[in-house]
């Protein structure tokens, strides 16, 4: 089902500058706690131990969109997927300030997770901001593209969300143009505010942030799984 140019190909960092005290104590205790278990097929009942709508994203970053979607709604479950530590460390800061009782970690590539979930179990699937791999000859290893779409197409369930949020005018056509070819997601946009303006319940991150001080346009898309 994946496209095998795809994988396990990391842009940036993993480790970045060295965790402070408290940081390393996160996680070293609560990380263990709230950690997708290592194998094994997944569901809301092996996370959570009830039914409850799933959310997924991919490369939370410090977890910022994570701990405000999950607050937002505590009877959802949500699982969050990044291989950078210091990403990790931060979105278990918020998890802890905000006393999440409902997210699930995984320290790691996205994809190793969202395979072991059940078809059609996701309401949401967030990708803000995803890596750009600018050279055209990388291109093939961005998220949008088939093997992943087609990750997402499978786990979402009828109805259900696909959120991508990008800063870099490459990836926005490129992802435009990739999505604009699959019949599964229907691009929930009627006039190009729908794009340009954040929309609500979709907070900014530090990154997203960052990208509009240094003078960049930043770009929502909602599409709906068929
Ligand atoms: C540019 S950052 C954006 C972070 C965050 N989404 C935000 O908007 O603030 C892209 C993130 O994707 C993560 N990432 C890259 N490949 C990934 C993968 N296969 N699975 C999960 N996360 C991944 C990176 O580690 C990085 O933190």
């Amino acid at each position: 089902m994946r496209d095998p140019a795809t994988i396990r190909r990391l842009y940036g960092r993993s480790k970045g500058r060295p965790l402070r005290a408290g940081q390393v104590e996160l996680v070293e205790r609560l990380l263990p706690q709230l950690s997708v278990p290592a194998d094994g097929s997944l569901s809301s009942r092996t996370l959570f131990g009830d039914d409850r709508p799933l959310h997924f994203e991919i490369g939370f970053g410090a977890g910022e969109h994570l701990a405000y979607r999950a607050d937002l709604l505590p009877d959802h479950g949500f699982i969050g997927a990044e291989p950078f530590l210091n990403g990790v460390a931060g979105a278990l800061g918020a998890i802890r300030d905000r006393r999440l009782a409902n997210v699930r970690l995984h320290m790691g590539d996205a994809l190793e997770v969202l395979e072991r979930l059940p078809d059609s179990s996701l309401r949401f699937v967030y990708l803000l901001h995803p890596d750009p791999w600018p050279k055209a000859r990388h291109a093939k290893r961005r998220m949008v593209n088939p093997g992943p779409l087609d990750l997402i197409a499978a786990k979402l369930q009828p109805g259900g969300e696909f959120r991508l949020g990008t800063d870099d005018p490459v990836y926005c056509r490129w992802a435009m143009m990739v999505m604009s070819g699959r019949r599964d997601f229907d691009w929930l946009a009627e006039s190009p505010t729908d794009f340009l303006t954040r929309p609500g319940g979709w907070p900014e991150t530090r990154y997203e942030a960052k990208a509009r001080r240094e003078g960049r346009e930043v770009w929502y898309f909602r599409y709906r799984r068929v």
